[in-house]
């Protein structure tokens, strides 16, 4: 186990420095570098230490602001700030200055990992910053009231209310005790319908229930809810994977497009699924002579898939994963290989082999939906290994609050 220098609980003045990934600002002392939360770059604090396990850093929260930067607001979240809720990491800055943030992050993380001087903009979703959370995981203490975790930590701070969270989603779980449960899934489907999911204290569904707006319908069968995006409805299982922010979905699903360009005939893979929304919205541009494979590996997600590619014959679903060897065999089916590549993979990225595997296939473009801009950064040039560049990447706020960010990333042969 590595050791700090025995700083903890330590308070000191600092200078601000740069943003950086994981919603906090880099500060020097005593030539340590102290990764910063609840300030600013520019910004003069005090800080305290709150964790101090390696040797080259250290984590503090600013306690005391000595030196405001103009950027700096009042929280609209009376729950945020040191040492309380964890849930965001930019309340106190203005929401401008929070895309800028997030822009200055995607375009270092591209630089450091992938060796690219890139011009990034974050754009603003529809909405404000506050009420766009219609999917959220809460945690229940030990006395079965909910909350959100401490920063890095394992204790709940129990919430009336989430400032963040569209108000439905916060007072299905806020305004009522779990005894016995370890965390409440939330969703709420753009019909108003309120699912929530029961965890027990290993993180397995017990059970779910939904209420919709004409009744309470507890323990149905099936959980089913209804999104909207790009012109029309989708089924997504109750709590399942769907984009969190109401409007970020119809975003993406404009900007894949914009960067895909599928022609009539042509095969498209669309990879990390989910219940189908690229590959759905770009099924109609191939048309009867060409072909969308959507690649999934939850079931339940596969189903919902099914459903909603009913209508377009040209669509089809894999159930499984996409890993290395998964991918070589789908590749191996696809007479003549992609056209178009879109892929949606979870925090983690892609990785190297797939990231490779894809650069092999030749896709005239690879369009990248990323969460994380550092696993876009790491795939990205393990991209430009296999001949590959970026020839575009557009970020989308679609996590106000967070240190969060979206990336949409146009990868196109190096020689095109
Ligand atoms: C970020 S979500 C994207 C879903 C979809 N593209 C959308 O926008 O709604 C990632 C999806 O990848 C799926 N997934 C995670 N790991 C996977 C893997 N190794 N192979 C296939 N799918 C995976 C998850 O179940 C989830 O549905």
């Amino acid at each position: 186990m590595q050791r700090g220098l025995g700083w903890l609980g330590a308070e000191f003045e600092v200078a601000v420095g740069p943003v950086a990934h994981g919603g906090h600002c880099v500060a020097r002392h005593e030539g340590r570098v102290v990764f910063v939360r609840h300030t600013l770059p520019g910004e003069r604090v005090v800080v305290r230490v709150t964790e101090d396990r390696h040797p080259g850093f250290c984590r503090a929260d600013a306690i005391e602001v000595l030196e405001a930067s103009a950027d700096r607001v009042e929280r609209p979240c009376p729950y945020s700030g040191p040492g309380r809720c964890g849930g965001c990491d930019w309340q106190h800055a203005d929401p401008a200055a929070q895309r800028a943030l997030k822009a200055a992050v995607v375009r270092e993380q591209l630089s450091r990992l992938a060796g690219l001087d890139v011009d990034v903009t974050v754009e603003e979703l529809p909405g404000g910053p506050l009420r766009w959370r219609s999917r959220a995981r809460f945690a229940v203490d030990r006395s079965g009231a909910a909350g959100l975790r401490r920063h890095r930590s394992h204790d709940v701070v129990v919430l009336d209310d989430c400032p963040i969270s569209v108000e439905a989603a916060a007072q299905a779980v806020l305004s009522r005790r779990w005894p016995g449960a370890g965390a409440v899934d939330v969703s709420v489907d753009s019909t108003g319908a309120v699912t929530t999911t029961r965890l027990d204290r290993r993180g397995q569904p017990t059970s779910s229930r939904v209420v919709r707006p004409g009744g309470d319908l507890p323990e149905e069968p099936s959980t089913r809810a209804e999104r909207r995006a790009g012109g029309r409805d989708w089924e997504v299982e109750g709590t399942g994977f769907w984009q969190v922010h109401p409007a970020a979905a119809d975003a993406l699903v404009a900007a894949v497009a914009g960067f895909a360009e599928v022609r009539p005939g042509e095969t498209v893979l669309d990879l990390y699924a989910g219940v189908g929304l690229f590959g759905g919205a770009l099924a109609p541009a191939v048309g009867a002579d060409g072909r969308v494979v959507c690649v999934e590996s939850d079931e339940a997600a596969c189903a919902a898939a099914d459903a909603n590619l009913a209508g377009l014959p040209q669509a089809e679903v894999w159930q499984g994963d996409v890993d290395a060897d998964a991918l070589a065999e789908l590749l191996g089916e696809l007479a003549g290989g992609p056209d178009v590549v879109v892929l949606d993979p979870p925090r983690a990225g892609a990785g190297r082999a797939v990231s490779r595997l894809l650069a092999g296939t030749g896709a005239r473009a690879v369009v990248y939906v990323a969460c994380d801009p550092a696993s876009l950064a790491r795939d990205v040039a393990a991209f430009a290994e296999g001949g590959y560049r970026l020839a575009a990447v557009r970020g989308f706020d679609a996590f106000p609050m967070t240190a969060h960010v979206e990336c949409v990333a146009l990868l196109e042969p190096a020689t095109s």
